[in-house]
Formats: C-alpha cells, sequence, structure tokens
C-alpha cells in the first residue's frame, strides 16, 4: 500500500492566522472605520489557505498570489494580509487589488478529448485546447486545468479539476493510478514484442513498462490493449518507437477508473458525487 504524501507546508493554526490580518489606518487620529481583524474564535482547520483561494478565485497562480500578498494587495475582511500562512474562512470576505473575489467550488470534468486539441490551460500558439472544449462561462473556467497530459494526438478520457491536491496526487507516481490505452499500430505486433512491453522497453530515462498488454481482439495484431500506472511523458509513443512501431491512433480508454462511455468524442460531463469518492479514495484522500 502506498503511504500517505507527507502533509504540504502551509496552513497554521487559528493563532497565526489571526496574527497576520493587520488592520489598515488612515493615518489620521480618527480612524472610525478600522476594519475588524477577524474573529478570535476562528477555527484556522476550516479554512483554505490564502493563495491557494485566490487561485481558486481564477485570480492567478498560487505563486503569484503570493507575491500579491506580499504586495500588500490582499484584504481579509476589509484588513490588509501580508502573511502566507493565512487562512480563509467560509464567511470571510476576500479582495484583491480592491475587488472582492471568491472561489469556485470544487468541479470535476471528464472530457473525451478529441486528437488535436492541446491538454494545457493556454496554448502560446493560440491553437486549439482542451480548454476551449468546454461551453462553460470563462469566468468558471479558469482555475479549471487538465490532470496530466494526452499529448496532442492521442483521444480519450481526460480529467479536468481545479481540486489541485486531487490533481497532485493523481498524478504522483506513489499512488500508480491506472490507465488503460488502445494502441492501434501501422505494422502487426509480434508475440515477443507484446512481452517485451510487459518486461520493460529501454527508453532514454530506464525501462518503460505496462503492467499489462494484449492484443485487443485477435487475429487483429495490430490493435493493442495496455495498462499502465506509469505515466512518463510521451510513454507509450516512445515505447512503441524503441519497438520500431509506428502508432497510427492511441487512445486512453480509461483512467482511474473513468470511462467515456456515454460521453461523445469532443464532449464532457461532469462526474457524479460516487466518482468524486472513488478517485479520492484510490489516492487515500478519504
Ligand atoms: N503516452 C503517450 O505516449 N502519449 C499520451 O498521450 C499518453 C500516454
Amino acid at each position: 500500500m502506498p503511504a500517505e504524501i507527507p502533509a504540504r507546508k502551509g496552513r497554521k493554526g487559528a493563532a497565526a492566522a489571526r496574527s497576520t490580518h493587520r488592520p489598515e489606518t488612515s493615518g489620521t487620529s480618527k480612524s472610525p472605520k478600522t476594519p475588524k481583524a477577524p474573529d478570535a474564535a476562528r477555527n484556522g482547520n476550516d479554512g483554505i489557505r490564502l493563495n491557494r483561494y485566490i487561485a481558486r478565485a481564477g485570480v492567478c497562480s498560487r505563486r503569484e498570489a503570493d507575491d500579491l500578498i506580499k504586495r500588500g494587495l490582499v484584504k481579509i475582511n476589509g484588513a490588509r494580509v501580508q502573511e502566507f500562512f493565512t487562512s480563509v474562512l467560509p464567511d470571510d470576505t476576500v479582495e484583491v487589488n480592491g475587488k472582492r473575489i471568491s472561489a469556485s467550488p470544487h468541479a470535476y470534468i471528464l472530457l473525451n478529448k478529441p486528437k488535436d486539441a492541446i491538454a494545457t490551460k493556454n496554448d502560446p500558439r493560440n491553437r486549439r485546447t482542451v480548454m476551449d472544449l468546454l461551453a462553460i462561462p470563462e469566468k468558471d473556467k479558469r482555475s479549471l486545468f487538465p490532470v496530466g497530459r494526452l499529448d496532442r494526438d492521442t483521444s480519450g478520457v481526460l480529467l479536468i479539476t481545479n481540486d489541485g491536491e486531487l490533481a497532485h496526487r493523481l498524478m504522483h507516481p506513489r499512488y500508480e493510478v491506472d490507465k488503460l490505452y488502445r494502441v492501434c499500430t501501422r505494422a502487426a505486433v509480434k508475440p515477443h514484442e507484446i512481452d517485451l512491453l510487459k518486461k520493460g522497453v529501454p527508453l532514454e530515462e530506464g525501462p518503460g513498462k505496462a503492467d499489462e498488454a494484449a492484443y485487443v481482439a485477435l487475429p487483429n495484431r495490430r490493435e493493442i490493449g495496455l495498462r499502465m500506472h506509469e505515466g512518463r511523458n510521451r510513454q507509450v509513443r516512445r515505447m512503441f518507437e524503441a519497438l520500431g512501431h509506428e502508432i497510427a491512433a492511441l487512445e486512453r480508454v480509461n483512467y482511474a477508473g473513468l470511462t467515456a462511455k456515454g460521453v461523445r468524442i469532443g464532449k464532457w460531463r461532469r462526474l457524479q458525487p460516487f466518482e468524486i469518492r472513488r478517485l479520492k479514495r484510490q489516492v487515500h484522500m478519504q
């Protein structure tokens, strides 16, 4: 059983959060509207870290949020906050640069990715991305990102979310999340090559291995099913290239138990609560 990923540095308790809210002063002796410092009875464990909250609101990345906090551009309940470890509690009002923001609840989307869509949030060359396929308001898209990579020419199941912790764990090799691929090759794959896919194909950084490899339906030897928990960059393609095979089509038919059943290519759906629970269980979040 994989062990838990050590908790990431972050939230401190309520005491730390409280000490970090610095009410702004007007510079005059009157100062009648000094913002109220957060309630001393708050429980820091209920909150989420300020930089994460800002990122989830789609303002910027967590690292950029740290910079905004450092520059004194962030307020909680009217009080300027310049401490990174501050928690935001459910009833807090958060402002960035004088504008109120609010973090979106977690969203979990399964896309049946077509070829020719890039699995990224933004493409510097302005090509079609997977985000362009989601018919949801831009403001709701801002915090979303695809979990892991699927090459431009690969189709199939792609998870898109704004749950950074779940995404981080699903991609972490420690949890050995299963992926199933259907690989179509130009030429017939020989039985000893199927064995090599399971034993390990030499790649630049060390052998690449499938947990299972088999013909999908004999006598067709140009369609192979692979079950993998490894997930290095372009790994399936590189494994087949190393065997001297050209891939005609690559589809991910299953990701961590999710399939594209009932979702046409290029379409998407939101995950059901039981599916979210199942994903979280796989990576020990529940
Ligand atoms: N392996 C690859 O080579 N490409 C993908 O898109 C996914 C897995």
